[in-house]
């Protein structure tokens, strides 16, 4: 599996240990408040995991496993995720987010996030990346906004109303 270092994080593959950290982030209400559930038990993020690492399986990447390079600690995923049944156009790949948080507000999602547009750009050749929220996730957004994306439209996705946004290779600057 490709991993990515950048200034400060580490992206990675999964591990058997990151379950119990990643099972405490989700459980918090305030981090899921815009996930579309709330707050998962240890079970549904054992499953969510399982889905994850099934994704890298299937299409050669996915959501990676973060850690806070100066402690070493597990601090949340951050990547790209394929979503078959995306109503909105041919390009279903995703770049999502997700942090533990007391991590929040320090850049760590902005910096994940361009590391995965470049690597799905540059090693995957994808056209287009898009991202998905709740319209009221406005920190979401703003990492949005400040990867590169756009705003593209509103849709109805898994039942829930989300904004989509979306970023395209032939905008992008490489190395930017
Ligand atoms: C979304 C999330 C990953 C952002 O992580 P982060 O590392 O704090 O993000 P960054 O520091 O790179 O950027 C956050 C930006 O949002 C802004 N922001 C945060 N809360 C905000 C709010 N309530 N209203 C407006 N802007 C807000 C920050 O000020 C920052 O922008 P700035 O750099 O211009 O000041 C984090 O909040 C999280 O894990 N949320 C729960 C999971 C989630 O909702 N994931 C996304 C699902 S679509």
């Amino acid at each position: 599996m490709v991993e990515i270092e950048t200034e400060r994080l580490l992206l990675r593959g999964w591990r058997d240990g990151d379950l119990e950290p990643y099972a405490r982030i989700c459980a918090e209400p305030e981090v899921m408040l815009y996930m579309g559930r709330g707050a998962m038990g240890r079970g549904q993020t054992a499953e969510s995991v399982g889905r994850y690492v099934r994704h890298w399986e299937k299409y050669g990447y996915g959501l990676w496993a973060v850690e806070d390079r100066t402690s070493g600690a597990f601090i949340g995923r951050i990547g790209l995720m394929r979503h078959d049944d995306w109503p909105e156009g041919a390009h279903k790949t995703e770049v999502g987010w997700l942090l533990d948080r007391s991590f929040w507000g320090r850049g760590f999602a902005t910096e994940g996030a361009l590391a995965s547009i470049r690597h799905g750009f540059e090693e995957l050749k994808l056209g287009r990346i898009i991202s998905i929220a709740i319209p009221g996730n406005q920190a979401s957004l703003r990492v949005m906004e400040k990867a590169g994306l756009t705003h593209r439209g509103q849709a109805r996705w898994k039942g829930l109303d989300v904004v989509w946004y979306a970023i395209d290779r032939e905008n992008k600057q490489t190395g930017s």
